[in-house]
């Protein structure tokens, strides 16, 4: 089922009589990156993924978007569609969106599975890279900027062994319209810190990061999972920073374990 909850274009597939887990994508990218998630955990659990405000299908209106905007979006998703305590997994951008919502509001989730993400906050120095990236997309369009981050966020290995779907891939986010993608920017470079709240955090974490990830890389995310009392750090194995494309096996198995053990 499709549809559409305050400008955000939502999907909803499974069991509805089972417990619910909402998707969040990455940056510059779509639901469709959860597709390998979505086709093995809708035959036991109801599955949402929507595209973030500005991103896929959702509106990109005025395109002034903070993460505390894509927060209260995702609180309007949990009570339009009614969710009880649903299980959260966000990726990189995604992963920022959950720990802002946990922090707002930890009691109205099962518990967080944060893929390829941090906790921090953007470094000045990342804060003028960003800037420097919407000058990039004003001066020379968007499709110079995905051909040089796309690169970035997957593995040789998938690069070079899985052109077509990486090519699919790069088409998707090309095919975003620019304001929405700045608007993401800007939402990721305000974003506030997350570190102080990660020993307030009670619910039950799962935290995966692919072996290769350059961009949010093992080492930093097991860190940030010592810091929280219930927490599960595992390596994705032959995976970048888009560990649910690369190895969705193994991504799958670990999420399904972890989802059993906590309910
Ligand atoms: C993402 O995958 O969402 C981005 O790499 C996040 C970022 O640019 O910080």
């Amino acid at each position: 089922m499709k549809l559409y909850i305050n400008d955000l274009s939502i999907n909803i597939t499974g069991n509805n009589k089972n417990k619910a887990v909402i998707f969040v994508h990455g940056f510059p990218y779509n639901h469709k990156m959860w597709d390998k998630q979505i086709e093995y955990f809708n035959k036991i659990y109801e599955c949402i993924s929507y595209d973030v405000r500005g991103l896929g299908a959702s509106e990109v209106g005025d395109g002034q978007y903070t993460m505390e905007k894509y927060a209260e979006d995702l609180f309007s998703i949990i009570d339009k569609l009614k969710l009880e305590t649903p299980i959260l997994c966000g990726l990189s951008m995604g992963g920022y969106l959950s720990y802002r919502a946990i922090e707002i509001n930890q009691s109205a989730f099962n518990s967080v599975i944060f893929c390829d993400t941090k906790a921090q906050s953007d470094s000045d120095e990342i804060k003028l890279i960003r800037a420097n990236k919407i000058k990039q997309i004003n001066d020379a369009g968007l499709d110079l900027f995905i051909d040089e981050f796309l690169p970035t966020c997957f593995s040789t290995n998938y690069k070079f062994n899985c052109v077509e779907k990486y090519n699919e891939i790069k088409s998707l986010c090309k095919a975003n319209n620019p304001i929405g993608v700045k608007g993401a920017l800007i939402a990721m470079l305000s974003r506030t810190d997350s570190t102080h709240f990660l020993s307030k955090i009670k619910i039950p974490t799962l935290h995966l990061c692919g072996e290769f990830d350059t961009l949010t890389p093992p080492v930093l995310m097991e860190e940030t999972a010592s810091k929280i009392s219930n927490s599960q750090f595992s390596i994705v194995p032959n995976s970048g920073h888009m560990s649910p494309i690369e190895n969705p096996d193994f991504v799958n198995k670990t999420i399904e374990n972890f989802i059993i053990s906590n309910n």
